[in-house]
């Protein structure tokens, strides 16, 4: 059977950049309390005529142009966002912008903070199972648009951004994806969702529980809401457990991991995993300082920052980890 590889990455942001000062003029907060609780100073959000499409695809092409590979030469588009601009998906648009001629394959994962890691493990399950050759990824995500902006407690955290790796089959000695672990666990969706409002979902179930009402009236999402404090500690219990299953799946000790990145959340959780993992913290990937959390993107939009900054070099290994809203969360260990 063939391997897999990763060949191309690319990233993009929203032009529009929002300080923690421009935070305190709409909300009580302060650049102090921010940077210090989560590490975050600027994040994009979108704006004028950018749309998180445009922003994927311009993602997209980036990790296309590096790895020199046709847009017609892709066989899967894997568009990882819970924020799409169609409810039935954006990957085939995305497919029809990056000018596929080929038409191919185009789906989305729905998978919040964890969605990339679960693209890039979906990827190499594709190409290794099902021959597929050339699988862009991409993670991207406007939380800016499900975001209470007078809720102080969450609007800080996250920002806009796209990201995408192409992943391209090989021989099998060459392959790059060496252990992976994936979960979730619906029970802890009550610390992060945003869900169908309640009352809407009265409606649509039949208000006084036996009788529907007919026509259903169509619902909409109440914004994000979050309990910070139980999302942190399930972070530093899950995500090392995670990294440390993936690398006894790849027969791999600890000390083969030249790059630790995980979803750029808030550097205390980074830190804290880094510490539990005895990885020390010049190895560690961090730049939500930049572009807070970004979601599905913000894996791939790390990676891209740093192999492009020369940080991250042919032949590394990367314990990559996203975890998030679902509960889901998973790691995957990555030969870039
Ligand atoms: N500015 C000033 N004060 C604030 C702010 C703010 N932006 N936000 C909260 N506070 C106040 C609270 O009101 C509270 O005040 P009180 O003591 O008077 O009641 C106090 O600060 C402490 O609030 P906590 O919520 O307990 O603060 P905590 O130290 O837990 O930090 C934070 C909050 C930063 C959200 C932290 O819990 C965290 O990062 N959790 C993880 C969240 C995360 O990563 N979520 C994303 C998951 S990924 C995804 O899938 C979307």
């Amino acid at each position: 059977s063939q391997g897999c590889k990763l060949v191309g990455c690319g990233s993009a942001v929203p032009t529009l950049k929002v300080s923690n000062d421009d935070l305190a003029k709409i909300v009580d907060t302060s650049d102090e309390w921010i940077s210090v609780r989560t590490g975050i100073r600027n994040r994009r959000v979108l704006s004028g005529k950018e749309s998180l499409t445009t922003l994927a695809v311009e993602a997209g092409r980036k990790a296309l142009q590096m790895a020199q590979v046709d847009p017609d030469d892709v066989d899967l588009v894997l568009m990882c966002t819970s924020t799409p601009e169609d409810l039935f998906g954006s990957a085939p648009q995305i497919q029809k912008a990056l000018g596929c001629k080929s038409n191919p394959l185009a789906y989305d994962i729905t998978a919040a903070c964890s969605g990339f890691v679960l693209g890039l493990v979906s990827a190499a399950c594709h190409i290794r199972g099902a021959g597929f050759q050339n699988v862009l990824v991409i993670g991207a995500d406007a939380l800016s648009q499900y975001v209470d902006w007078t809720d102080r407690g969450t609007c800080i955290l996250f920002g806009d951004a796209a990201g995408a790796v192409l992943v391209q089959a090989c021989d099998s000695e060459e392959d790059g994806l060496f252990g992976f672990d994936l979960n979730s666990d619906g029970d802890g969706q009550r610390h992060l969702n945003a869900t169908i409002k309640e009352n809407e979902m009265d409606n649509a179930l039949g208000s006084n529980g036996s009788v529907l009402d007919f026509p259903p009236k169509r619902p909409s999402y109440s914004c994000i809401k979050m309990n910070g404090k139980e999302v942190f500690r399930f972070a530093v219990r899950s995500v090392p457990q995670s990294i440390e299953s993936a690398l006894e799946k790849a027969g791999l000790p600890g000390s083969s991991i030249d790059w630790l990145l995980l979803h750029q959340a808030n550097q205390r959780i980074i830190d804290a995993v880094a510490t539990r993992l005895e990885v020390p913290p010049e190895r560690v990937i961090s730049n939500l300082a930049n572009y807070g959390n970004t979601s599905a993107a913000s894996i791939p939009l790390a990676l891209d920052e740093a192999v492009r900054s020369g940080k991250v070099k042919a032949g590394h290994t990367i314990a990559a980890a996203g975890f998030g809203a679902g509960l889901t969360w998973g790691s995957a260990i990555v030969r870039w």
